[in-house]
């Protein structure tokens, strides 16, 4: 296990030798025809997001079985729009970080290369990646309870809490998978495929205890692939990391990105 202390600020990261310590995730990533990347809240905290657990954590603040749960919903629509579209306008006035930035140019850098995200925030999409598989949904999508249909919606604040739909006048609620609810079966069986036939799986940004995705990285590892996080604490999925780099996405994907380009450029010249 590689770890490398990114996190104690700029200074040591530019102190850092990047190429020796990088040059065995860059040889792995350079001879990888399929990459794919598992991210979680942390890749959009560099951007002022707040993450669910940890000390300023959303979970630390509101309680989540009654804010994100169906029946949370049925009981309080009003109460648990007003906190979405609280959530909206803080993403809304937050930009795409260097992580996210980085991660759209890896689109362009594999062969194959694919992105689950856990985020419903929109930010790599917004950076411009463009094939984006959302385990847990979109806030900026609605769905009618009543036909099921999906429709997007980015007013800021809302026009109407909480919202309905236009056709049947039932509730909308948020395009988001709730505590107690199911991920969508097609978009999470391609997400296990993908896991599955990838030769280098990153963790980034998420503590791991989330289930089905937290099992993403373990099952590329049991599939034969290398397993690369990025996180700043420790995760369950540490210990079956091939390397686990303490350090926060936004400092470290800028680092990698630019040994990893330096050392195409190498090859080719
Ligand atoms: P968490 O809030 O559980 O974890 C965020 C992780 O990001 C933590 O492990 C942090 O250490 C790490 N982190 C913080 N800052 C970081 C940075 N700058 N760079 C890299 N990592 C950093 O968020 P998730 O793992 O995404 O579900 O949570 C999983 C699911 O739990 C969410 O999708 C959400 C939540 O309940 C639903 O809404 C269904």
């Amino acid at each position: 296990m590689t770890r490398i202390p990114v996190s104690l600020g700029p200074e040591v990261t530019r102190k850092m030798d990047v190429q020796s310590e990088l040059g065995p995730v860059c040889d792995i990533l350079l001879a990888a025809k399929s990459v794919c990347l598992l991210t979680g809240a942390g890749i959009s905290a560099e951007s002022g997001i707040p993450t669910f657990r940890g000390e300023e954590g959303l979970w630390k603040t509101y309680r989540a079985e009654q804010l994100a749960t169906f029946q949370a919903f049925i009981q309080d629509p009003r109460l648990v729009w007003e906190w979405y579209d609280w959530r909206r306008g803080i993403i809304a006035s937050k930009e795409p970080n260097a992580g996210h930035k980085v991660i759209t140019e890896w689109e362009e850098l594999f062969p194959y290369f694919n992105l689950i995200t856990q985020n419903i925030d929109g930010l790599h999409q917004r950076a411009g990646s463009k094939n984006v598989i959302e385990l847990h949904g979109n806030i900026w999508k609605h769905r009618c309870i009543d036909e099921n249909t999906i429709s997007e919606n980015h007013d800021v604040p809302l026009k109407e809490i909480p919202p309905r739909c236009d056709k049947c006048g039932a509730l909308l609620r948020p395009h988001v998978v709730w505590f107690g609810e199911s991920l969508d079966g097609s978009i999470l069986h391609k997400s296990f495929q993908l896991s599955s036939g990838c030769d280098v799986m990153f963790s980034i940004g998420t503590s791991a205890v989330v289930q089905p995705a937290a099992s993403l990285p373990l099952n590329a590892a049991e599939a034969g692939a290398k397993v690369i996080e990025i996180n700043p604490d420790p995760t369950p999925i540490t210990g079956s990391a091939d390397f686990s780099f303490r350090a926060k996405s936004g400092e470290f994907l800028p680092i990698l990105d630019k040994e990893l380009k330096r050392r195409t450029k190498q090859k080719k010249g």
